[in-house]
């Protein structure tokens, strides 16, 4: 989705906003832009395609000033193009703006602002916002953008320059993300943290409906009737070298390769001993609250919703709390009963997924106590819920979700463990056994990680197939959704993640040598059948790649090839068996050669419904 970047200072804002905006690629984008204010003139460059064509146009039309906004631009009203292109600008050309988010009412304040004879240049419902402060501009610009939130609906994060106010930057925010950078004798707006953690450590996140007019000495916060807001300081907790590759050929690569440490650091002062309990700070519920339950439900989008089909599954079966798991963007459709004692689970790594912050609305909404299991800190999910349990992974900057997942059923382990253990639904022995086998995790994805090179040798068998089913049964059936999401995400194969027990129901009409089964046939209850459902693909001469536990000596006589895990416990296989399947996906794309931190059409955080 779209990323903003503005800076305000001595050093040369295009530069900054330039290598900012490169830090925010991986949210997926077609179109970027910058403009800056220079010697009382604003000035702007615009370019369809990837950073590299405006680092281009740079070059041949150099711009430079000490006040400047970037973007880069995910289309949603109109197709990439330069005029549709960020910023967008007045028609005097005095001010520009960019923007994140999507004006819901852009339509009727269009043919307002034409009818008092506004010209507008694009297709896009930015353009609105800067015809708009142009007609409420009387000298102020803070007032003016102040006034012109007033009458947008729907969500917005905004950077405005003007160049009648060469020492002056604005930010304003409402549902979409946006901090304020704090430096010295500069300072910066931006999309996340990770854009400007180079430069600072030390940020404002704003709330909605929020400014900042910040200049390159100082930063004023306000609300939108004018009133100061105070904000605390946020301290990035990660060095500025956490947004780099680290030697690594792709982010994602690197991600995969950093979930052992982040699992430590996940379990680090929550469970600390299989005797003790799970403290998790930040759920904000009483052992009586948890006592209570009488259901819980998760929501979620994309590779969090498979989180959150674990975490529902584990709270059902272990912690015995009736359990569904959601889509957050269809939940609202259904119109859901929410009965008294239910609990809602929303799990995201951005914390901003405009369809999980709609689900989070409506179901608090009806009732719902809300808890939400997030990685970015302090983002609108987290905020907007009761309580927040951070799953401390760290900057994901790769599109495709890695470690993040893991962390995710890792935090969901615990949850339902230390459900299990305040109800007394489980013996001690059992909880205790649970405990160990999540205590363990780290040290099962370390393993996992150093049969790489096993993986990369399955994967190049197979690279060049368009096909390939997942199957998977029980906990193991989000396993094979998220692995077949990861491949179809980065290598645009075609890939169904699908339950093995329905297979016969339909997807096995597809069955033929040239599509390739990926069964998760890990040790447990499920795995006879799973070991059935893998015999009646390879009667259908269906090539199969099965995911199995070590010292399974069954298995490779029945599969052609063999992706090992070390053994667990069933209910606590979820993260480490995904390891393999998270390989195995990047070395497919890899050999064919595919944009892997960036997949065509892909954002990493998706801020509109
Ligand atoms: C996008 C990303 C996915 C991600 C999903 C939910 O679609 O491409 O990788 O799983 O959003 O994101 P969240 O930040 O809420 O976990």
């Amino acid at each position: 989705m779209c990323g903003i970047v503005g800076y305000i200072g001595d050093k040369d804002a295009p530069l900054i906003c330039l290598q900012g905006l490169r830090r925010l690629e991986y949210r997926g984008y077609d179109s970027a832009g910058i403009s800056v204010v220079v010697d009382g003139l604003l000035d702007t460059r615009k370019v369809v395609g990837k950073l590299d064509n405006l680092e281009a146009l740079l070059q041949t039309e150099p711009l430079h000033g000490p006040v400047g906004i970037g973007h880069t631009r995910w289309a949603t009203h109109g197709k990439p193009s330069v005029d549709n292109s960020h910023p967008h600008l007045s028609c005097a050309g005095d001010l520009a703006v960019v923007h994140n988010g999507i004006i819901e009412n852009y339509s009727e304040l269009r043919e307002q602002l034409r009818g008092e004879g506004h010209e507008f240049r694009s297709q896009t419902d930015t353009e609105v916002i800067a015809h708009l402060i142009e007609k409420l501009y009387q000298g102020n610009l803070g007032d003016a953008v102040r006034a012109a939130c007033h009458e947008l609906r729907g969500s917005f994060a905004l950077g405005v320059i003007h160049q009648s106010h060469p020492d002056l930057l604005i930010g304003a925010r409402r549902f979409s993300p946006l901090v304020v950078g704090i430096g010295k004798g500069e300072n910066f707006i931006a999309s996340d943290m990770g854009a400007i953690r180079k430069w600072t450590d030390q940020v404002y996140v704003i709330g909605d409906d929020e400014m900042g007019e910040i200049t390159s000495q100082g930063i004023e916060l306000f609300d939108l009737e004018k009133q100061p807001v105070h904000r605390e300081i946020f301290n990035i907790p990660w060095p500025a070298e956490a947004a780099e590759k680290g030697g690594h050929k792709h982010f994602m690569h690197k991600e995969i390769h950093e979930q052992p440490a982040a699992m430590r650091e996940c379990l680090l002062g929550r469970l600390s001993s299989p005797d003790k309990p799970i403290v998790l700070e930040g759920l904000n519920m009483t052992d009586d609250d948890i006592r209570g339950l009488k259901k819980v439900i998760f929501a979620a989008c994309g590779t969090a919703y498979h989180a959150g089909l674990v975490g529902s599954f584990l709270m059902e079966n272990f912690a015995r709390i009736p359990s569904e798991g959601d889509l957050a963007a269809e939940l609202r459709a259904r119109n859901p009963v929410v009965l008294e004692g239910t609990l809602a689970i929303l799990v995201s790594q951005s914390g901003e997924t405009a369809d999980t912050l709609v689900a989070l609305r409506e179901l608090k909404e009806k009732g719902a106590r809300v808890v939400s299991v997030i990685n970015v800190v302090d983002s609108s999910i987290a905020r907007e819920s009761d309580g927040v349990v951070y799953i401390q992974a760290g900057p994901e900057i790769g599109v495709a979700s890695t470690k993040a997942y893991t962390l995710q059923v890792l935090t969901l382990q615990m949850l339902a463990c230390h459900f299990a253990e305040v109800r007394g639904v489980q013996p001690p022995e059992v909880l205790r056994d649970m405990k160990i086998g999540i205590m363990n995790v780290p040290e099962q994805a370390a393993e996992c990680l150093a049969r790489e090179d096993d993986v990369k040798a399955v994967a190049a068998k197979y690279y060049q197939l368009h096909n390939a089913l997942y199957l998977g049964r029980g906990i193991s059936l989000p396993t094979a959704m998220e692995g077949a999401l990861k491949l179809k995400e980065i290598s645009y194969i075609h890939a169904e993640g699908y339950s093995a027990g329905e297979m016969k129901h339909g997807p096995i009409a597809l069955v033929e040598p040239a599509l390739f089964t990926v069964a998760v046939a890990v040790q447990g209850d499920v795995y006879e059948k799973m070991v059935g459902n893998i015999q009646e693909i390879k009667a259908r001469e269906g090539p199969v790649i099965a995911l199995a536990t070590d010292g399974d000596e069954y298995i490779p006589g029945e599969a052609d090839d063999v992706m090992w895990v070390p053994a667990c416990p069933e209910l606590i296989s979820a993260a480490t068996a995904q390891i393999p399947l998270q390989l195995f996906a990047y070395h497919v794309a890899d050999m064919k050669g595919c944009h892997i931190d960036q997949p065509r059409n892909l954002a990493k955080t998706v801020t509109v419904e």
